[in-house]
């Protein structure tokens, strides 16, 4: 971690060394550079990445010691050089950087880019805004930039955009990347929003926009192309799946229409479908079928373009309801909750909610 510090200290939790615990510290505030906030952080959520960082090392060349946690929301603290549109005291949410300490959740400051940050709408709670950022970048990443970062319908974010008359499905609408997926893919204006999750999620999923659920207690994905086969004799143009187990995969990758350009957005940087030749090169699909990465980053470089128009939208459109943020469970004991919250992701305990932590609450 190298900082520019302000003199002041917070309180981090940090991970000093691969697959090191979580360690509360005392470390530098710190200071923002042209272009960036600094943000005090009242609310942090969790992912399934944050355990696998921690517990497997999951990146390639991750420095350490480390901050992680990528979904932040909290209150401009100070605004760097060459900022509009940012004052003190602004509520504010983003997403954390990958191997970037200083830009991530878990702490009580953190640095942003201005363009990459979005103000908190009137009526949402911290907590309520920081379950957005990473689930919503990978649902919107996989489906709506140009070929070939994603499925391309609808790069511009033009609102005339309608795939009315058209059939989508959502492997795993129960969680929180399945949610957002669904709710881009009701902005998009499909007519049916087929989607695979647990039958107590059902009125949750329809109140989103889903208009089928298919009971993943009850069927296996295995038997998916059946049961959708099933509901709709329309030729499936999207799947999303939010479910990266290859039989996830496999079984999005056979639902969908033969000989129209359909297309699969799997929130992995690295599908297994369609299997790949020993040099790595896709097999093409004669009939058609076209396969997606998601790495739900605004700040990559292939994701950046996008990114930044997606951000700088964004509160009009979670004021307007096009997107709603995912339901809460609040974590008690401050940072340290992260500790209690990594465990229940690792343990498959999570369903259908997002898991906060209140830095600010640190003991
Ligand atoms: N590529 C990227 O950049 C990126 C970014 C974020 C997340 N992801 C990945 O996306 C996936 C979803 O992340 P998340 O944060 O949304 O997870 P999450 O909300 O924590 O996932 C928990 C949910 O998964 C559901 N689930 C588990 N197995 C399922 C299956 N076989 N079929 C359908 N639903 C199943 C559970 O459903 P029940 O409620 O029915 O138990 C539960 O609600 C994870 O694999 C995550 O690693 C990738």
């Amino acid at each position: 971690m190298s900082f520019t510090s302000n003199s002041a200290v917070q309180q981090a939790l940090v991970i000093e060394t691969s697959k090191a615990p979580f360690t509360l510290k005392s470390i530098p505030v710190p200071k923002p550079g042209p272009g960036e906030l600094l943000v005090k952080v009242f609310a942090a959520a969790m992912n399934p990445v944050d355990h696998f960082i921690q517990a497997f090392d999951l990146f390639p060349n991750f420095k350490y010691p480390a901050v992680i946690g990528f979904d932040v929301a909290g209150e401009v603290e100070e605004v760097g050089e060459d900022v509009e549109g940012f004052a003190k005291g602004d509520k504010v949410f983003f997403e954390g950087q990958e191997n970037k300490s200083e830009y991530d959740a878990f702490q009580q400051y953190a640095l942003t880019t201005a363009d990459t940050t979005a103000k908190i709408p009137a009526g949402l709670s911290y907590a309520q805004a920081s379950t957005i950022p990473l689930t919503l970048m990978t649902a919107v990443i996989g489906l709506l930039p140009a070929h070939p970062i994603g499925a391309g319908l609808n790069p511009t974010l033009d609102p005339q955009v309608s795939f009315a008359g058209e059939t989508a499905l959502v492997i795993g609408g129960g969680t929180c990347v399945g949610q957002f997926a669904i709710q881009t893919l009701r902005y998009l204006k499909f007519t049916t929003i087929i989607t695979y999750a647990s039958a107590k999620h059902t009125s949750y999923l329809k109140s989103l926009g889903a208009t089928h659920i298919v009971d993943r207690t009850h069927v296996p994905l295995s038997d998916l192309p059946s049961a959708v086969a099933h509901l709709t004799s329309e030729s499936i143009k999207v799947v999303y799946s939010a479910v990266t187990a290859p039989e996830a995969q496999e079984a999005g990758y056979a639902c969908l229409g033969r000989n129209c350009a359909a297309k699969i957005a799997i929130a992995h940087p690295r599908p297994e479908v369609p299997k790949r030749k020993e040099n790595g090169e896709v097999i093409e699909d004669p009939e058609g079928r076209i396969v997606y990465s998601c790495y739900g980053s605004p700040h990559t470089e292939a994701n950046r373009e996008f990114g930044r128009l997606f951000w700088g939208k964004l509160a009009g459109m979670v004021e307007e309801g096009v997107f709603v943020p995912s339901r809460v469970e609040s974590l008690p004991n401050g940072l340290l909750g992260v500790v209690e919250g990594a465990k229940m992701l690792g343990n498959g305990e999570v369903s259908g909610v997002k898991l906060v932590v209140y830095p600010q609450e640190t003991a």
